[in-house]
């Protein structure tokens, strides 16, 4: 496990559980939706990636907003800290208890309440799991605006509170410009309807979006009301190598001129990524033929029309080989490989976890020197772990991962704050997509001014004043703990 939660001292203003607190979740829940059931417990107190893990003794599953309400209210009155939890699949252990928080859940409000065909806007409640909407606006002719690896089990709640990004972010763009309104319960359990289905709507501050992203740490997201653009008949995907960094880069800026309205995705991988994909998961295999290939770029584009769309991308791929910027590639010919060539690029995470211990780092960085850090990193630790590269380039999105046998303290101490640091000097983001969750609460300083971490800690005493949502996560542990 990691050292993240060692650090931190349990707040001693928040109350144990008791028989009574028990007795009044199953009055208001009903029985069976109070778990208490030790394996349950375990999987709720577990991330995804085995890093965090809690000691929480009960998950709550509440039904409707009213109930999630009702034990938000009595938790605030009894100091209980809770962890809204979704899908469990944040990457920076948001989505645990540090300690002995009550876990909520609220994967039972699973409904989609209504679709607008003509506007496109679905409104659903938050424990819908985004595979499903997938599948569901499939049947009305629309998509999600984001697209994940972990949309099996991730929540459009979770999604909401993460500002999850994703691989389609380039083209539809964040949470932030898709989601419309939302209904949110607060730690007092004042219940915010802020459920619109307008498009346009400049009437006061626009609170949706101070939870959007907050990670539950301001309240408990219950429905969601989203844009979904049209299912658009024409998709292609081009797996494609390129001998050096530089030219990845090229390619970026060739394909938004050249492909532009059409762009759905630009993803890039390097060849430490692409050895460590191929040797931990079944049946992944490399569409190019083997060769010393330095990088590998995913396009995807999107369009109405399939003669227009084809023809583009084609005259796009001779002329990027012509101009030496790709040294080999494929263009996926049914649908089943273009399947085969996300399953490269979505395996990643997977394919991470199964090599052993890893250390995450989620960056916005100027892509033209993004990748220097990664080179420099490699010179830092050296044969003591195998450092890769993927992401979402066409946001200037670097994950950079380090892979070791298991998690060692003296690792650690190379990596950190030396990537922050460097993160910091250029100015970027030491949190472009997965947020900062436990992971990095204390390190926020990288990536934003004192005065306005301390305007943030004013808005959570403000929404939550004894602090009981989400403790020890997003903000630095002194702004963050009641007094
Ligand atoms: P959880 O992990 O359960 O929770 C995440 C955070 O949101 C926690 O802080 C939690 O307290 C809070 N939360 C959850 N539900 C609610 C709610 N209803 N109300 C208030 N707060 C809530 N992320 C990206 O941005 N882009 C990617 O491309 C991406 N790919 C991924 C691929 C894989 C294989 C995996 C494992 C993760 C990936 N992630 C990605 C990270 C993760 O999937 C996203 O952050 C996702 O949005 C989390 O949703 P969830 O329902 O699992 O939330
Ligand atoms: C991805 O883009 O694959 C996700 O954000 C998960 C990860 O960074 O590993
Ligand atoms: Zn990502």
């Amino acid at each position: 496990f990691g050292s993240d939660a060692t650090k931190i001292q349990r707040n001693p203003l928040f109350s144990t559980l008791n028989s009574e607190d028990i007795s009044y979740f199953k009055g208001v829940l009903g029985e069976k939706n109070v778990i208490q059931d030790e394996e349950r417990l375990l999987t709720a107190n577990t991330d995804w990636m085995h890093k965090y893990r809690g000691s929480s003794k009960l998950l709550l599953q509440p039904r409707s907003t009213e109930e999630v309400s009702q034990i938000l209210k009595y938790c605030n009155s009894r100091s209980l800290a809770v962890v809204p939890q979704g899908g469990n699949t944040g990457l920076v252990g948001g989505s645990v208890p540090v300690f002995d928080e009550v876990v909520i859940n609220v994967s039972l409000m699973n409904n989609i309440i209504s679709f607008d065909k003509v506007s496109g806007i679905l409104v659903c409640e938050a424990g819908c799991i985004l595979e499903n909407l997938i599948t569901f606006l499939d049947t009305q002719g629309y998509i999600m605006p984001l697209d994940l690896g972990a949309k099996g089990s991730s929540q459009i709640g979770g999604n909401v509170s993460t500002n999850a990004g994703g691989l389609r972010l380039v083209r539809y763009g964040s949470l932030h410009g898709n989601v419309l309104g939302l209904e949110v319960v607060l730690a007092n359990g004042d219940v915010l309807d802020m459920l619109g289905t307008l498009r346009k709507d400049n009437t006061g501050y626009d609170l949706k979006h101070l939870f959007i992203g907050s990670e539950g740490s301001l309240g408990i997201v219950t429905k969601v009301s989203i844009l979904t653009p049209p299912k658009l008949s024409a998709v292609n995907v081009a797996f494609l190598a390129c001998k050096d960094y530089f030219s990845c880069q090229k390619l970026l800026v060739e394909a938004k001129w050249k492909l532009g309205e059409i762009l759905s995705a630009f993803e890039f991988l390097d060849n430490l990524a692409m050895d460590l994909v191929l040797n931990h998961l079944e049946g992944v295999r490399n569409p190019l033929p083997p060769s010393l290939h330095s990088f590998y770029v995913l396009i995807e584009t999107t369009g109405s029309d399939e003669a227009y769309s084809k023809e583009k991308l084609e005259a796009f791929l001779l002329h990027a080989m012509g101009a030496g910027l790709i040294t080999d590639g494929a263009l996926a010919q049914d649908i089943n490989q273009a399947s085969s060539f996300w399953l490269i690029r979505e395996g990643l995470p997977e394919a991470l976890m199964k090599a052993g211990a890893v250390y995450k780092y989620d960056l916005s960085l100027p892509i033209e020197n993004m990748y220097n850090l990664v080179e420099e990193m490699r010179i830092r630790l050296g044969e003591s772990a195998t450092v890769v590269a993927y992401g979402h380039l066409g946001d200037g999105n670097l994950h950079l991962n380090i892979s070791t046998p298991q998690y060692e303290d003296k690792i650690l101490a190379q990596i950190e704050p030396y990537v922050y640091e460097w993160t910091s000097k250029h100015r970027g983001s030491i949190s472009a997509e997965h947020g900062l969750g436990l992971m990095k609460a204390n390190e926020i300083f990288y990536s934003k001014p004192t005065n306005v971490v301390h305007l943030m800690g004013s808005i959570k005493k403000a929404l939550d004043p004894k602090g009981i949502l989400n403790p020890y996560k997003v903000l630095p542990h002194s702004l963050s703990s009641s007094s």
